[in-house]
C-alpha cells in the first residue's frame, strides 16, 4: 500500500486490553488505511522519533494528525442496547414499573412513529446526538412499523454509525393501537427490513455498517408461532443477530412463565424457539437463576447490562460480576428511555454504582469460585468498566474481531476525548495545566478516570467510523 494512504494519529491512546487491564501510552502512532482498518500501532514514540518511526514504516509522507495535551484516543463506545423511538421520553415517567410504564408512557410515543415523516425527523436528530455522545456501535429497536424502521436503519447508514437495526415484532399482549395484526405479517415485515438493510451499500472496507438485526421485543409479546418462525430464520441464517429483553422485572417474569407453562425458565423460552446463541443480545437479566446462567453460558449468548434502566424502572440490580466469573460476555446499554441518557459514559457510572450495591451488600463474602473468578462480591475497577463499554460490547455483539479496541487489524471505531478546561464542560474544570500534570503516564490514567466519570459530549472532540470522522464536538 503507498503511503499516502496512510491516516496516522499522533497521542495519547487508551485501549483494553482484558477485563482488568489496559494499554495506555502517551505517545502512540495509530495508522489507519484508506479502508479504516488500523494497520499498525507503535507505543511511546517521542516527538523527535515520528519521522524515523514513518521512515521505518514505510510511510514517511503519511498524514499526521497530532492531538493535543488533554486529549486521547480510545475505542468508540459500544451501546449494546437502545430504543431509538423512545428517545423523545427520556426523562418521563419513571414513576412506573416496567409493564405499567411500557403502557402509560411507552408503547403511546412508539405508536407515533406510523408517520414516516414523524419517523425520519426524530430519527435523524436521535441517531447525531448518539453519535456524539461517541456511540460508534449501536444496537437499535426501532418500532414495530416496517417503513418507519427502514427510515432509521438509511439515517444511520447516511450518517456512517456502525449499528445493528430491527424492527420490533409484537403480536400480542399489546394495546390494540399498539400491536401487529398477525404472527404472519410480522414475518414478512421483518424479512423485508432485513432485504432492505442487506441492500444498502457497504462503507469504503466493503463491509457494510448497517446489519439487521431479529427483534422479539420480549417474549410476552410475541405469540409462539412469531417465535417458532423467527427461530426458523435465525436458524436458516446463522449470521443474523438477534437481540430481546429477558428477566428485567419481577412482574414480567411471572407474566412469562404463566404465558409459556412448558418452558423450564423464561432464559429457556427463547432457547426452546432457537433464539439464544452467541449473536444473541439479551438486554437485563436482572434476576437469572443459577439455570439460567448457565443456560446462557452455554449457548454463549451475550448480556447487555442496562443499570440506568434498571435503577430507573426499579427493576433491581444485576450481578454483573457473578456473569463475568462465570465467563458471559457483558457489554452496556443505555436502554433510553428506560434510561435517561443516550451515553454510555452514563451507563458506565451506573454500573460502577450498581457494582458497588453489591459489594456493600456481600462485604466479606468470596463465592468467587470458578470461570474467571473474582468479580461477583467486588466492584467494577477502571479496567473492567472501560472494558465493557468497548470490547465488552462488542464481544456481546459478536463483532469484536472488526472493532472494540485499537490494534492492528481492527477498524478505527474511535473517539478523540479531550479533558482540557477548555473543552467547556465545568466538571473538569480542575484539569489545566497549572493543576494537573498531564505529561505523566498516571496522569493519563487519571484522565481516564475523569472523563469516564465526569466527561460528557463536550469532552469528545471527533468520533471515527471505519477510519471516518462522523461527528464530535465541532458538528
Ligand atoms: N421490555 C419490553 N419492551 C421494553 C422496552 O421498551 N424497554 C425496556 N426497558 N424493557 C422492555
Ligand atoms: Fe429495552
Amino acid at each position: 500500500m503507498s503511503s499516502s494512504t496512510y491516516t496516522v494519529y499522533y497521542g495519547s491512546l487508551v485501549t483494553p486490553k482484558t477485563l482488568t487491564s489496559y494499554d495506555a501510552s502517551l505517545h502512540a502512532l495509530v495508522a489507519v488505511n484508506s479502508h479504516g482498518v488500523i494497520d499498525w500501532v507503535v507505543y511511546d514514540v517521542q516527538d523527535s522519533l515520528v519521522q524515523t518511526t514513518l521512515l521505518e514504516k514505510g510511510c514517511p509522507d503519511a498524514e499526521v494528525v497530532e492531538l493535543k495535551d488533554g486529549q486521547f484516543m480510545m475505542p468508540g463506545f459500544v451501546d449494546t442496547h437502545t430504543h431509538a423511538p423512545q428517545l423523545p421520553n427520556i426523562g418521563s415517567g419513571y414513576q412506573y414499573e416496567l409493564l405499567e410504564w411500557l403502557k402509560q408512557v411507552t408503547f403511546p410515543m412508539e405508536a407515533k412513529f406510523s408517520n414516516v415523516e414523524f419517523a425520519r425527523k426524530t430519527y435523524s436528530s436521535v441517531v447525531h446526538r448518539i453519535i456524539n455522545q461517541g456511540t460508534t456501535t449501536c444496537c437499535y429497536y426501532g418500532t414495530l412499523h416496517l417503513d418507519a424502521t427502514k427510515e432509521l436503519a438509511n439515517i444511520v447508514h447516511s450518517l456512517g454509525q456502525r449499528a445493528f437495526v430491527g424492527k420490533c415484532n409484537m403480536d400480542r399482549n399489546s394495546e390494540t393501537y399498539y400491536v401487529e395484526p398477525s404472527w404472519q405479517s410480522s414475518v414478512t415485515d421483518t424479512r423485508a427490513l432485513i432485504s432492505h438493510i442487506q441492500n444498502l451499500e457497504s462503507g469504503s472496507s466493503g463491509i457494510p455498517l448497517v446489519k439487521p438485526i431479529l427483534t422479539p421485543r420480549f417474549a410476552i409479546s410475541c405469540s409462539d408461532q412469531l417465535l417458532s418462525s423467527l427461530g426458523e430464520l435465525a436458524k436458516s441464517n446463522p449470521s443474523l443477530h438477534i437481540q430481546t429483553h429477558i428477566s428485567e422485572n419481577l412482574s414480567e417474569i411471572q407474566y412469562t412463565r404463566d404465558l409459556f407453562p412448558k418452558c423450564k425458565s423464561y432464559a429457556d423460552v427463547y432457547d426452546s424457539f432457537g433464539l439464544l446463541r452467541d449473536n444473541t443480545v439479551l438486554a437485563h437479566a436482572v434476576h437469572l437463576s443459577k439455570e439460567e446462567i448457565e443456560l446462557v453460558a452455554n449457548r454463549k449468548a451475550g448480556i447487555s447490562h442496562c443499570p440506568t434502566s434498571n435503577f430507573n424502572l426499579n427493576s433491581g440490580v444485576a450481578p454483573i460480576g457473578k456473569y463475568l466469573d462465570r465467563g458471559i460476555k457483558v457489554g452496556l446499554g443505555t436502554d433510553v428511555s428506560g434510561g435517561y441518557f443516550p451515553s454510555i459514559l452514563n451507563s458506565v457510572r451506573n454500573a460502577s454504582i450498581a457494582s458497588k450495591i453489591i459489594a456493600m451488600q456481600n462485604r466479606g463474602q468470596n463465592d468467587n469460585q470458578g470461570g474467571r473468578g473474582g468479580f461477583a462480591n467486588d466492584q467494577l475497577s477502571i479496567a473492567t468498566l472501560l472494558y465493557l463499554a468497548t470490547l465488552g460490547g462488542a464481544e456481546v455483539c459478536a463483532i469484536d474481531q472488526e472493532v472494540g479496541s485499537l490494534v492492528p487489524g481492527k477498524s478505527f471505531d474511535a473517539i478523540v476525548a479531550d479533558v482540557r478546561d477548555t473543552a467547556g464542560n465545568p466538571a473538569l474544570w480542575s484539569i489545566d495545566a497549572e493543576t494537573h500534570d498531564l505529561t505523566g503516564k498516571d496522569a493519563l490514567e487519571g484522565m481516564l478516570q475523569r472523563f469516564l466519570f465526569c466527561g460528557d459530549d463536550r469532552n469528545i472532540s471527533d468520533v471515527f467510523v471505519q477510519g471516518r470522522r462522523i461527528g464530535g464536538k465541532s458538528n
